[in-house]
Order: structure tokens, then sequence, then C-alpha cells
């Protein structure tokens, strides 16, 4: 039924592996490795190239910093195509910061535990592909040390961002808050985005301004953690970010326990996760609105909106029975619109809502399939099959576009792919869905 879309995905993932072992998520717009691109386009070529799939985890591990850090974009080339490149981040400011490979110095959502875990359920050949784990996971387990000893200010085994591109949800209007608090100088710097992708799919000049001035600062203080901690106005609890850790703290766990020995990093994950997942409850949850929301440290609060992140905990050993029923039913409620396809990635109901803006509202795949994985989990096989079949409609009936317009109907002038064709993880989380057994 899908042959012809499995063809042109593969051929996407194909065309954007890079000679140097990595995938750009994008041609043009993307032109460097992504870290949680890198993990969900590893999943897709897990499926028909094994050999590529742990070639992207191997590029992106080597360019682990010397304190465990993971960068969230590693400049393996140069290209003109982006920016902020390496020139703005300038990740050798940091001393513990690799010298061989200039990097962003962020972070992006851990989500390599749970795919070096997903790689293994879907190969064949196990016993090769745990082979390849072995000389990988300690570096992954080194990485959620690095969260926890140094992101994790008030000892509750939360891990904060002090960017709103670590999220991976960049411009969500959960930021805006913060930015009022903010006035950061007027940038003089030439987009590059917006010459691929139309202006109004992308961030506005003035929160580019915001994004900058955040680098600046931790750029300041050489990017050392505690500093940044000291001194940046935004550093938020976000619940994606925590439940991809949590759930990576899980598959870890599962992965150790597969390779034999291990018995002390296995209790370590064990005692970070119980805090971890008392705290996400106890924080992080939202009664009136009954979702996880983010929490912001700066004004010690709440950040009182629902999006998709807000349902990214179903994925991970996070949600017991009573509050699962409050957090479907709030999807359900207010994303499940039978005029909407799911799941848009902010409340389609607030003001803030931009069908077509990024993170401001589109659907994007990668959500869609942490959901569907987590509506599985939680038993909700309807809700999960829905997300399925939407995601797969809204490929077949646009492409392998980067984000998607909820609307069923759009208007006319608009047509619902929106962002880089083309995109690497919705072709590589496309042959998941559909090699799903
Ligand atoms: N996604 C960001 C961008 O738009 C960076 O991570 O460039």
């Amino acid at each position: 039924m899908y042959n012809d879309l499995i063809q042109k995905a593969k051929t996407v993932l194909d065309t954007n592996f890079q000679p140097g072992g990595f995938t750009i998520p994008s041609k043009g717009l993307y032109p460097f490795q992504w870290k949680w691109d890198a993990g969900f386009i590893a999943i897709g070529f897990a499926h028909y190239d094994v050999v590529k799939a742990k070639k992207e985890i191997e590029t992106l591990l080597n360019a682990q910093w010397k304190n465990g850090f993971i960068p969230h974009i590693v400049f393996h080339t140069e290209s003109d195509t982006y920016f902020p490149g390496p020139d703005f981040h300038q990740s050798h400011l940091s001393k513990e910061s690799n010298p061989d490979y200039p990097s962003t110095g962020m972070v992006q959502p851990p989500v390599l535990g749970f795919v070096l875990e997903h790689m293994l359920n879907v190969v064949e050949d196990k016993k090769a592909m745990l082979q390849f784990i072995s000389t990988q996971i300690d570096k992954v387990f080194w990485n959620h040390e690095y969260f926890y000893k140094e992101r994790d200010v008030t000892n509750e085994g939360l891990v904060y961002i002090y960017h709103n591109w670590e999220s991976g949800t960049d411009n969500s209007p959960i930021w805006d808050d913060i930015w009022a608090t903010m006035n950061p100088p007027q940038y003089t710097f030439k987009r590059k985005d917006t010459s691929h992708v139309d202006a109004s799919q992308r961030p506005s000049n003035r929160e580019y301004d915001h994004y900058l001035y955040l680098i600046d600062i931790a750029k300041k203080y050489n990017y050392e953690d505690a500093k940044i901690a000291e001194h940046s106005p935004f550093l938020v609890l976000d619940p994606l970010f925590n439940a991809m850790l949590i759930k990576s703290n899980e598959s870890l766990i599962n992965l150790y326990k597969k390779l034999g020995g291990h018995a002390d990093k296995i209790k370590q994950l064990e005692t970070w996760q119980k805090q971890s997942v008392a705290s996400f409850n106890r924080k992080l949850f939202n009664e009136e609105l009954g979702a996880f929301v983010h929490y912001d440290l700066k004004s010690d609060q709440q950040i009182p909106f629902v999006c998709s992140s807000s349902f990214a905990a179903l994925y991970a050993p996070i949600v017991d029975a009573d509050r699962t029923e409050i957090l479907v039913n709030t999807l359900q409620h207010k994303f499940g619109d039978e005029s909407l396809y799911l799941c848009a990635s902010f409340d389609p109901s607030s003001e803030r809502y931009d069908p077509k803006r990024y993170w401001r509202g589109p659907v994007w795949i990668n959500m869609n399939w942490i959901l569907y994985l987590g509506l599985k989990r939680a038993g909700k096989t309807a809700l999960a099959a829905r997300i399925k079949a939407d995601t797969l409609t809204l490929l077949k009936r646009y492409g392998f576009y980067e984000y998607f317009d909820a609307r069923k109907k759009v208007p006319d002038d608009a047509f619902g792919g929106y962002g880089g064709d083309n995109f690497s993880w919705s072709a590589a989380l496309f042959l998941d869905f559909v090699n799903e057994k």
C-alpha cells in the first residue's frame, strides 16, 4: 500500500546522508548534524541500512565533550547556508569542549537511550546490534550523568534547559512570557533560514534577537553550567526534555541488563529514575489544565499552557492510571477535534496558536511518533490508531515535509506541508510506522 512512499523515504534518507557519516535534516536549511534528529534518523536507517544507522550514532557520539555533554549541532563541515554557525557559537570557549568537533554549546532532548533500544527491537541481527550497543552505551550513560550533575540545580532529579533551542520546540508560545522579561539588543545579522522557507513559517527576527542574546550570555561565562544557571534569564524544566531523559534511563537499564554486568550503572540509573519520576509528577503536573506543563525556574512557577510536549510523559514510566485518564482526556478534548489532524504542537484553542508557524501549532512527525508509542503504552489503542492514521495521511497527502498544518481543510492559499522538504526524520519515522510489527 505504501510501496512508492517507502521507496521515497529511503531516497530522502540516502540523499541526505553525507560522506562524513552523518545525515543532514534537510538540504540548505539544516546542513549539519543535529542531535535529536540523528537519533530519529538512526531508527529509520535501522529498518534497511544498519551500517548507516550505526554510523549516525557513532559520528554523533564522537563529538561528545570531556564532561559527557553531547552538543545539539555538530558542525562537521563548513556551510554558508545556515545561521548561526560555528563562528557565532564558539564552542571552543568551553574548557570541556571537544577540540576535534566545532559545535554549539547547548544540548537537545536526550533521545539516545531509547533510540538504541528501539534500534535493537527493529533489526533482525540482535546479536550484532547488541555488540554495537556495547561500544556506545557508556557514552549515553555518561551523558545522563552530565545532566544529573550539571543541570539539576534544585537537586530534584529534573534537569533544566537554558535555551529554547535546547527544548527542540524552538519558537513555542511557551517561551513568550520569558521573552517579555528580557530586552535583548537588536542584532545585525543575516537570517539564512528565511531564504529557504517562507518567513511566515519561521520564528520572527525579534525572536532571533532573544535566541542570540541567550547564547551570548552563555559565551560570556565560557559555557560553564553553574554560571549559566545563575545568569541566564531562561531556565526551564521542560516536560518533553525530562520525559525523554526518564524514558532513556529506562532503556539504558533494559540494555545494560541484556548486556550483563554493569550493576553499578544500573543502580545509579534506578536511583536517578526514582527521584526524577516523583519530582516530575509533583512539580510539572497542572491540576487545572489536566496536563504536564513547563516550569520556569527563574520566576519559580509553572508556565500554564498545554502543548504536545505535555503528553510525552505517556511514553515513559511516569504516569499512573488516574493521571493517564486525565491526560488522555485533555489530549482528546483540546487537540482531538475531528476537523484537525492529531497532534497540533500547541493548544489550538489558545490565541497564541498559529497553524503555520513552526512550533506554534503545526503537527510534527517526531512528536506524533512519541505520542503514538505513549498512547500504546498506556493501553489507549483507539487514540493511538488515530494518531498513526493521521500521521500517514499527512505524509501521503503532502510528502516528507518538516511540519504540517493540523487543519484538515486548509485555506486555498495554503499548501499544508511546511518548512524544509525531504526532511529526514519525517522519512525515517514514516519507515518505523509502516514497518511496525
Ligand atoms: N531548529 C533550529 C533552527 O531553526 C536550531 O536547532 O535553526
